[in-house]
């Protein structure tokens, strides 16, 4: 919701009416890393995440505090505005004048922005524009249909849940109780995700079925990356045939994060070793063993699996890194300095080349159409086009450019927003 607003003819009465109700002024720019339960989550029609706290906002997943009343000028008309109630993107096709608009609640009202300007007749009432919606809300989200049975919204207030149908404006209400209030809600890679406290649970849209091992800290998914909060590496990183990247760190994986635990049947609590994918396969290795999922919606384990990683490549584990570079069956382990390279398709499997690396301990290491990445800490270093690395030595391979790992997942993986 990076929304630049044409300045608007607001209400007088409707300024009063917020000062009225303003509890929460923040003079001070509030700290993501301290534990924020944030007022609303939503994404803006390009996918940038803003995160709204009082009169603050967050702009993507890193980043300081920002004024609100920099990107959103026309709320500043309120005064006394202090905080957002909800917000969602609205999805709605079938209508192009409103597909893809932010939704913005505060109190009574709701606000449509576009391409950061306030839309021609908002702020409305709540309920000229969603009948059967309360005011005063504590958290919306969109649910696109194939998510939900069709193009629809959620609205949170306490315990209740409204169930908002876009095309036929009809509103079903359910009361989730064994999902804790939500003080906002937000739609990331096609899960859901009810934030409370610092705190954030993941439910089904439909049924309000709650994920396994929930509630999970937020600091340490969403807004990791922001340097107070922790250092920046990598444990381990590939990406699938369909060009989804997987980044696992420590206890997490940065992104698809929640797929990991959930997901991967193994105890990932102290982090993986190395991950790369093949023949839409996820391998991953921790320790001796090496897991091997098909790389589908549901990432199931292949029967037989884990196996120890020396019947399955031939290399005795741990190691610290794996990757394959598209196009070749060679796979790359790293182990300490040594990198050894295994053709999967030859029986049995073994180390066809070993060479040693400039590097002490490496962290993760990815190949892709425009070069090899290897991760080590806080920097990573980017190395010209994969088939030089599989056919020479790894002397004389140039490196390109060495950069920060935060750099790499600002860009890879934060920046995407939503699909
Ligand atoms: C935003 O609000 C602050 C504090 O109320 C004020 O000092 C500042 O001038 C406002 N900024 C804009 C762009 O309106
Ligand atoms: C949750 O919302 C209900 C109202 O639906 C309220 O009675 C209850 O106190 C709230 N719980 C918390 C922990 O805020």
């Amino acid at each position: 919701m990076k929304l630049l607003l044409k300045t608007v003819c607001l209400a007088s009465a409707m300024a009063l009416s917020f000062s009225q109700s303003d509890d929460s002024h923040y003079n001070a720019s509030p700290d993501r890393c301290a534990g924020i339960e944030f007022d609303a989550i939503a994404p803006d029609e390009k996918g940038t995440s803003y995160f709204f706290k009082g009169d603050h906002l967050w702009v993507g997943f890193s980043g300081p505090a920002e004024l609100s009343n920099g990107t959103f000028k026309d709320l500043d008309e309120y005064h006394h505005l202090g905080h957002v109630d909800a917000a969602f993107r609205m999805h709605n096709k079938k209508d192009s004048g409103d597909h893809d608009h932010i939704y913005l609640f505060l109190n009574d009202k709701v606000f449509s922005y576009y391409k950061h300007s306030l839309e021609k007749g908002f702020p409305l009432e709540i309920q000229q524009q969603f009948p059967g919606v309360p005011s005063h809300l504590d958290a919306a989200v969109e649910c696109p249909a194939g998510e939900c049975v069709t193009d629809a919204v959620l609205f949170f207030k306490g315990k209740d849940v409204y169930h908002f149908d876009i095309a036929t404006k009809m509103v079903k209400k359910k009361a989730w109780d064994h999902l804790p209030n939500c003080t906002s809600a937000f739609r990331w890679l096609e899960h859901y995700y009810c934030f409370h406290g610092h705190h954030f649970t993941r439910f089904h849209p439909v049924t309000g079925e709650v994920g396994e091992n929930y509630p999970k800290d937020a600091r340490h998914y969403f807004m990791r990356v922001s340097n107070p909060c922790s250092a920046v590496h990598l444990d381990a990183i590939t990406a699938d045939d369909t060009g989804k990247r997987y980044a696992f760190r420590g206890e997490m994986c940065e992104f698809n994060c929640d797929y990991k635990i959930t997901v991967w049947h193994i105890d990932v609590t102290d982090g993986v070793d190395a991950v790369f994918s093949y023949d839409s396969k996820i391998y991953l290795i921790k320790g001796n063993q090496v897991y091997i999922y098909k790389a589908d919606a549901h990432y199931t384990l292949i029967d037989g699996y884990p196996k120890p990683l020396k019947d399955e490549l031939g290399v005795q584990g741990p190691v610290d890194a794996a990757f394959m570079c598209e196009g070749e069956p060679t796979v790359f382990l790293i182990q300490g300095q040594k990198m050894f390279s295994v053709d999967l398709n030859a029986t049995p499997r073994s180390v066809k080349r070993e060479v040693s690396l400039p590097f002490t301990k490496v962290d993760a290491a990815e190949c892709g159409a425009d070069g090899v990445r290897v991760f080590v800490g806080s920097k990573y270093y980017k190395y010209e086009s994969p088939t030089i690395l599989t056919r020479s030595l790894v002397s004389i391979l140039k490196i390109i450019l060495v950069l920060q790992t935060e750099h790499f997942l600002n860009t890879y993986f934060y920046s995407l927003g939503q699909k």
